[in-house]
């Protein structure tokens, strides 16, 4: 049987499917989308990927083609949002990247302790996936039990969670992970800030009313006025061109409080302006130039 833009593949229950085919002028206009919506860059050796993930979408919306997709999404916002967000990578786990957390603990967290307790406490986490990183902080805020926990009560603390995706947003707001997600917890954490529910654990509300999850495209006009002890944008930026790097990175050090610290992911740098004003203090964490 031949299809005009379908191509044959085998599906896991061992039947034959047809999947539509993407060409070089459909991607292409896809990767333009991408860039201009999200500014996330995917070169041609990301098609296959473009292809694997994009085509259950075509299959949703009844359309049997690339080119009746990327019309769709010409004239459909919502799908246009679906897109990206099938578009992005979300992987994750908690305590990732551990020495963020160790430098958090040892560096950051005696100041905030030592904060008047009037100076409210804010801290972001920008492109959070589906929570692990905002909870990992939020449980190194809190400590390992609720007598470590006291100093923050009657304090003003707020960590933000935002990401373009709102899948994943959901996911923060829900707070409950697998067994095996939560299984990079440390113990004396688990014991203090997991609640066994039926699916595998959820975050305790001491810890998850602390959490505000948005929707947040990072390339659009931020809602927050105040600055942060901490910005958290770890494997985020490696999906965007220098220029959007450069553009991110400058916005996240005017958003981060002169004493705050700003972590991003291993394999990322600081380019452009934002390299110029702040200074390394730890293995890809960086503080303002000239504060202690
Ligand atoms: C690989 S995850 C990293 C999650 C977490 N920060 C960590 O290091 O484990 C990257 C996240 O960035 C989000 N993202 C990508 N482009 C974005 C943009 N333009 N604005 C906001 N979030 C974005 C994705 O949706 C995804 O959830």
């Amino acid at each position: 049987m031949s299809v005009i833009g379908l191509a044959p593949t085998s599906t896991d229950a061992g039947t034959t499917d047809m999947l539509p085919v993407l060409g070089d002028a459909e991607f292409l206009a896809l990767a333009r989308i991408m860039q201009n919506d999200a500014r996330i860059h995917l070169p041609p050796a990301k098609k296959s990927l473009v292809h694997s993930r994009l085509a259950r979408r075509v299959r949703e919306n009844k359309l049997d083609s690339f080119q009746a997709y990327v019309a769709l999404i010409e004239r459909d916002a919502g799908e246009r949002r679906r897109m990206v967000t099938a578009l992005t990578t979300n992987h994750t786990h908690f305590f990732r990247e551990n020495h963020h957390f160790e430098h958090f603990r040892s560096t950051l967290l005696p100041r905030l302790r030592a904060r008047p307790a009037g100076r409210p406490i804010r801290i972001w986490s920008a492109g959070c996936s589906s929570g692990e990183e905002v909870y990992s902080i939020t449980m190194t805020l809190l400590g390992e039990n609720a007598a470590e926990a006291r100093w923050m009560q009657g304090r003003d603390v707020k960590l933000l969670a935002t990401d373009i995706s709102q899948p994943v947003v959901d996911a923060v707001n829900r707070a409950c992970y697998s067994a095996q997600t939560v299984e990079p917890i440390p113990a004396p954490y688990q014991k203090a800030w997991l609640v066994p529910d039926d699916a595998g654990f959820r975050i305790a509300d001491t810890a998850r009313r602390l959490v505000t999850a948005r929707v947040l495209n990072l390339f659009e006009r931020w809602p927050m006025r105040q600055q942060y002890d901490a910005i958290f944008c770890r494997n985020v930026m490696i999906y965007f061109d220098d220029t959007a790097k450069a553009e991110l990175e400058a916005r996240l050090v005017d958003q981060l409080a002169p004493d705050g610290f700003l972590y991003i992911g291993h394999s990322e740098r600081l380019i452009g302006a934002a390299a110029e004003r702040m200074q390394a203090c730890g293995q890809t964490i960086y503080k303002p130039r000239d504060t202690d």
